[in-house]
């Protein structure tokens, strides 16, 4: 162990809830939520997070962190869903990171309670949930941004492939 990861310590994370969604197969599931555009899941809090879920229901768009429960090993060198080439997994989304915990903007279309009614969802069913964050474009919202490698990628390709359909004959 390195002088800086034994300074930073190992943390405990305690999950607030569930995410249940149609996907059973993580090579079927959608790579973000803007390739799941109306795929519906939901969230089931715990309910002793019930009182942090007040006034949630006010915003449209949630940041979802989740824990990616299924992921093989970490990597460090990774090749992307999108393109053919490897990179850091530091400079890409991809599962198998040392931490492996996702990021999800999605829709709240309703709050039922402990039960988040989602759309757009791109985890598989049974994810452990970590933390719910409001998407708020005044803190969120960037422009001028550069996205490295992805720049490179056509929306032809990232669509076929970030829907998980099959290569064009
Ligand atoms: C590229 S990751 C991106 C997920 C998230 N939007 C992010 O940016 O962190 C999406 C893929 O992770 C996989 N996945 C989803 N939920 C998972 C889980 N609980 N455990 C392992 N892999 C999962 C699926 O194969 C899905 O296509």
């Amino acid at each position: 162990m390195s002088e800086h990861s034994s300074t930073a310590g190992s943390q405990t994370i305690h999950p607030i809830g569930m995410i249940h969604t149609p996907h059973t197969r993580a090579e079927e599931t959608p790579i973000q939520p803007v390739f799941a555009e109306g795929v519906q899941g939901r969230a089931e809090i715990l309910p002793e997070y019930a009182a942090g879920l007040q006034d949630l229901e006010g915003f449209s768009h949630i940041w979802l962190l989740y824990w990616f429960h299924q992921a093989g090993p970490p990597r460090l060198i990774v090749q992307p869903f999108l393109q053919d080439a490897e990179h850091g997994v530091f400079a890409t989304r991809a599962p198998t990171r040392p931490n492996p915990i996702g990021l999800s903007l999605v829709r709240l279309v309703r709050r039922e309670g402990c039960v988040l009614h989602l759309e757009d969802v791109d985890v598989l069913d049974g994810t452990p949930l970590l933390d719910i964050k409001p998407y708020v474009p005044r803190f969120d919202y960037r422009t001028g941004v550069r996205t490295g490698w992805l720049e490179a990628v056509d929306e032809q390709t990232a669509q076929r492939r970030g829907q998980r359909q099959s290569p064009a004959p």
